[in-house]
């Protein structure tokens, strides 16, 4: 008769054999095959011993039967987790899920800023303008003193803009291009000059003090109000549509006479009255006038000779209102989730 503590041997070493078997199975197959030979029903190893426990006496089995019963738990167990392994990572298993549709490629597109100004310029280069550029630190006799706006003007205030030196400051505005083109150039000029101005002004839904703004300037022998209506219709009609209507509003810029606000007929309702032109069907999108006298005597040109006129938007703004955006700090917070909305991914 078999002595108990045999047989528990005998076991131990069988679980011994199960798990180093597992430990090589590299295909479903071989744990199916460990599987058989191990705990199958017909020729399992541990299924036989199983089997002869009814012949063992009424003190000997309960010990065997459950050294026989763990190991058969504990190899059932261990087939579990080889056939696992060799089945490769599952989902939810928490290696890396090789059902999931991949991920496209993350890819950079141009800020809605920087889109309204490419496209500005381009309707405007059908009409002349070519791309001019200034400093955006400047001198506040380019800021200020050359563009008929005295020093004691408000507007020069140390309070409304950012001073790097006494007379140094980040420009509060793109006009003194105008005078850096016609200091370079002898008329015909027709520029277009897109650049960051800075202001001290609070952040809020309608102010950054950190902005783009675009200059228009044209100047040559001739030119009137009748020009610049036109070319600001035509401006208009290019860039928000062929209905678009321009109204222009009496206004004063120190280097602007006569000076105007322009407004167009508001994009989003057509005029009718909506929240974005605040029910009034029309939307300011810049200030223009013709160039002051003034502006020419500083600049030794011959205002008897010359004339022109120069303009002055804010392309966010123009931005929020054509893609019907109601905060401007959202164009400069840079939450490419926001941005995708207008871009694309
Ligand atoms: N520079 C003016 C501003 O910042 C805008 C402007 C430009 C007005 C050119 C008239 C002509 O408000």
């Amino acid at each position: 008769m078999t002595e108990p503590g045999s047989l528990i041997e005998q076991i131990e070493a069988l679980e011994a054999e199960a798990n180093e078997a597992l430990a090589g199975a590299a295909t479903a197959a071989d744990v199916e095959a460990a599987r058989v030979r191990f705990i199958g029903r017909k020729e399992g190893r541990l299924t036989a011993i199983m089997r002869g426990l009814g012949a063992l006496s009424a003190e000997q089995r309960p010990a065997v039967g459950e050294a026989a019963n763990r190991a058969r738990e504990r190899i059932t167990v261990a087939l579990e987790q080889a056939a696992g392994r060799v089945a490769g990572p599952q989902p939810g298993s928490g290696g890396p899920d090789l059902t999931l549709p991949g991920r496209s490629p993350w890819r950079g597109a141009r800020h809605p800023v920087t889109e309204v100004i490419d496209e500005i310029c381009r309707v405007l280069a059908g009409l002349g303008f070519t791309r001019a550029r200034g400093p955006e630190a400047e001198t506040d006799w380019y800021n200020f003193v050359a563009l008929n706006t005295p020093l004691d003007h408000p507007a020069a205030d140390m309070h409304d803009t950012f001073y790097l030196t006494p007379d140094v400051l980040l420009r509060s505005h793109t006009s003194p291009v105008q005078i850096r083109t016609m200091q370079r150039h002898r008329p015909p000029i027709r520029i277009v000059a897109p650049g960051m101005c800075y202001r001290r002004d609070p952040f809020d839904a309608s102010h950054a003090p950190a902005f783009e703004q675009l200059e228009g300037l044209a100047v040559d022998e001739g030119i009137t109000f009748v020009d610049l209506r036109a070319t600001l219709a035509r401006f208009a009609r290019g860039l928000f549509g062929p209905q678009t209507r321009v109204r222009f509003r009496p206004s004063f810029f120190p280097f602007t006479e006569p000076s105007a606000e322009v407004d167009v007929s508001c994009v989003v309702c057509g005029g009718s009255g909506c929240s974005t032109c605040k029910g009034t069907g029309w939307v300011e999108i810049m200030g223009a006038g013709m160039v002051d006298p003034a502006v020419f005597d500083n600049l030794g040109y011959d205002a008897e000779r010359y004339t022109g006129f120069a303009f002055g938007m804010g392309p966010a703004r123009i931005a929020l209102m054509r893609y019907g955006i109601p905060d401007i700090r959202l164009l400069y917070e840079s939450d490419v989730r926001f941005l995708e909305q207008i871009t694309g991914p």
